[in-house]
């Protein structure tokens, strides 16, 4: 099938948890300080969803958010994505919950699971099925409840994640619009799985008591050799969206990372040799909410102003898998 068509942004959302856990209340149960947070991740706080919430019902409030400022009925909507790496339950999809919840009855549901890179993985499907004009309206959400999946006694992993979630509304448009989603990278290397895992398998090994006692279901991370795979695989794959694009970083007005590290950020930024001032960062406030950091990321700096029509973002992207990947979008 030929491309004559392609996807634009058409509406944004997201939603964090109303609970606030602070550097100084870790302080409180786990060897660790303010200060060795702050200055090893650039986080302050994190937020934690409540009894009740979990990835769907999160994922639905910002789903919801996204299908009205793109001013889209349920009823329109052809398809959810939901990426995630702490789904409701192991299955039906989380996405499923999420099209119950926001009553979308026109449309198939599923989830996908490339954790921290989600949502880019997410955008590369929602862009093919745009462009070759399958669908119509795609709703695309990532929603993360890491707070249930993190062990709290252990301070080298616990301090980093926080729980939340984001949702960009898509819409197909002719080829010739000059906006919208101009390009997506994806990439794995199922060789670094060891990196940052869950290892407790509930397919492999089935839920045993042994593997509950070892706290095999939670966040397991070599923390350093991530840090530097990430800064490399980022860097090298923001630039693979700019060759592609034809595009110099003077002409990207915002980029919107994955926001897993200060230090990771501040590292592929310099790396880059793009200021600061143009990345966008929220990290100090939410930490890193895997799947949800890039479109809380990207609602928040559309909502504030930080992305004008006729922009150029790009956002780049690293989580466990390993997987990695870039995209550019057109305001
Ligand atoms: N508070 C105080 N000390 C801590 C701590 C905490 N919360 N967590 C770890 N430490 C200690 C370690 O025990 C170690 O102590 P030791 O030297 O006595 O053994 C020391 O700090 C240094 O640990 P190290 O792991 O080398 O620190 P680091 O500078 O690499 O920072 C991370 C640790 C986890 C913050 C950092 O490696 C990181 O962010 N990695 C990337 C993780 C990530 O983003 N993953 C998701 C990618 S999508």
């Amino acid at each position: 099938m030929t491309n004559t068509f392609k996807a634009v942004v058409a509406g944004t959302g997201s939603y964090l948890p109303e609970k606030i856990l602070t550097n100084k209340d870790l302080e409180k149960s786990l060897d660790t300080t303010d200060v060795w947070i702050t200055e090893r991740t650039g986080i302050s706080e994190r937020r934690i969803a409540a009894d009740g919430e979990s990835a769907s019902t999160m994922a639905a409030k910002a789903g919801k958010q996204a299908l009205e400022a793109g001013g889209i009925s349920p009823d329109d909507v052809d398809l959810i994505i939901v990426c995630t790496s702490s789904p409701d339950v192991l299955f039906p999809s989380t996405a499923c919950f999420v099209q119950n919840e926001l009553q979308a009855f026109n449309c198939a549901a599923y989830d996908i699971s490339a954790v921290c890179s989600g949502f880019v993985f997410g955008l590369s499907i929602v862009e093919q099925y745009l462009k070759n004009g399958r669908y119509e309206n795609i709703l695309l959400i990532g929603s993360e409840v890491n707070s249930r999946i993190v062990d709290w006694t252990d301070r080298s992993t616990c301090i980093l994640f926080g729980d939340g979630a984001g949702a960009l509304l898509l819409k197909r448009v002719e080829q010739e619009n000059p906006l919208g989603i101009l390009s997506t990278h994806i990439y794995s290397d199922g060789r670094l799985s060891d990196l940052i895992c869950v290892p407790g398998g509930i397919g492999r090994t089935g839920v045993n008591k042994q593997d509950i006692d070892d706290k095999k279901y939670f966040i397991k991370m070599s923390g350093n050799a991530t840090f530097k795979v990430a800064v490399k695989r980022m860097t090298d794959v923001i630039r693979e969206a700019l060759e592609f694009n034809e595009l110099s970083m003077e002409e990207v007005g915002l980029l919107v990372p994955h926001q897993a590290n200060q230090r990771i950020i501040n590292a592929v930024a310099e790396r880059l040799n793009y200021p600061m001032e143009k990345v966008f960062m929220n990290i100090h406030k939410y930490g890193n909410t895997s799947g949800a950091s890039i479109p809380i990321g990207i609602n928040e700096a559309k909502r504030s102003g930080r992305i004008q029509p006729g922009d150029t973002s790009v956002l780049g992207v690293v989580g466990a898998g390993l997987t990695w990947g870039s995209a550019v979008i057109k305001w």
